[in-house]
């Protein structure tokens, strides 16, 4: 009997180097994929597959990030006071329940490890989610789940640890952490090895660490030696093949999409691939496009 997953960590800290000058006032987690911010889609990600608890490690510079789970009490009433009843009913499903969030601060960004590690007191000792917010996901149609939902299912069937994978061009995964596939059932299989960013022509497959994982509380425990790895961060890679030596890990092939907002190129695709899949939208993007590409 596997343990209910409640509590999310979605990491924000860091400083969006790859898409500055963007992100030099704003957070590159509130840039917009088509009308709602890149967090906000992968809010919804984590509450459609049932978490309750939203947790943010924030940095310095992210506070509209918390004001934008808040109430916002002047829009609300103008909004009211107009009639724009659609408006503001979308901003009302949006908003999380009363204490249904927590936010810590990661005072230096010494990497994701070390952002997971700032969540400790408020996951305490349960096991929990983590989606990485720069990551978006979209699912394929057949399945109508998007990833963490996806991790949840394979969570209920294995236990353990759980993380999403996704195939990367062979010649891309030394930007990625990648996994070694051991027992293999199809959508989910056994993990016998990771490493992250291995050099080019050394990893052992083409399956990347996509950004969403369901991870037991001795991670917790793993993390606190703040030892560094590739690029000099405190990584989350390291803490989960250390605690591979004791737990079982299993992946999980995305049956879907994501993609990297936090680059240029993965930002604009998923604008196009959400606009696309809009209704109000698709017919006047796709024409759009397609004078474009004349
Ligand atoms: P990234 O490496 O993609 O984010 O981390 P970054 O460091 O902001 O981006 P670049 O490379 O400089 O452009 C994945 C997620 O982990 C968070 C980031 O905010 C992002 O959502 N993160 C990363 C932290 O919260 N703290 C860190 O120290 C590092």
């Amino acid at each position: 009997m596997t343990k209910r997953i409640r509590k999310a960590v979605f990491p924000v800290a860091g400083l969006g180097t790859r898409f500055l000058p963007a992100t030099k006032a704003v957070p590159k987690e509130m840039l917009p994929i088509v009308d709602r911010p890149a967090l906000q889609h992968v809010v919804d990600e984590a509450r459609e597959a049932g978490i309750e608890h939203f947790v943010f490690v924030t940095g310095r510079n992210k506070s509209v990030i918390e004001d934008h789970f808040d109430v916002a009490y002047e829009l609300e009433d103008t909004l009211r006071r107009r009639n724009k009843t659609k408006e503001y009913a979308a901003l009302m499903a949006d908003l999380p329940k009363a204490g249904a969030t927590s936010f810590t601060r990661q005072q230096t960004p010494l990497g994701l490890g070390h952002a997971i590690w700032c969540a400790r007191d408020i996951v305490g000792d349960e096991p929990f989610a983590v989606l990485l917010p720069d990551m978006v996901t979209a699912p394929n149609g057949k399945r109508a789940t998007r990833c963490l939902a996806q991790c949840m299912e394979a969570y209920a069937k294995h236990g353990g640890n759980i993380i999403a994978v996704e195939e990367v061009l062979p010649q891309e995964t030394h930007h990625y952490g990648v996994v070694a596939v051991g027992k293999d059932h199809g959508h989910s299989f056994e993990i016998k090895g990771m490493v992250e960013k291995p050099p080019q022509g050394m990893a052992p497959s083409n399956l990347m660490i996509s950004g969403r994982y369901i991870l037991a509380p001795q991670i917790f425990a793993l993390l606190e030696t703040g030892e560094t790895g590739a690029g000099g961060e405190i990584q989350l890679t390291d803490a989960m093949i250390r605690l591979s030596a004791s737990q079982p890990f299993h992946g999980v092939r995305f049956d879907g999409k994501t993609y990297d907002t936090g680059s240029k190129l993965g930002f604009l695709a998923a604008n196009v691939a959400f606009g696309l899949a809009r209704p109000d939208l698709a017919d006047g993007l796709r024409a759009e496009l397609k004078r474009l590409l004349r």
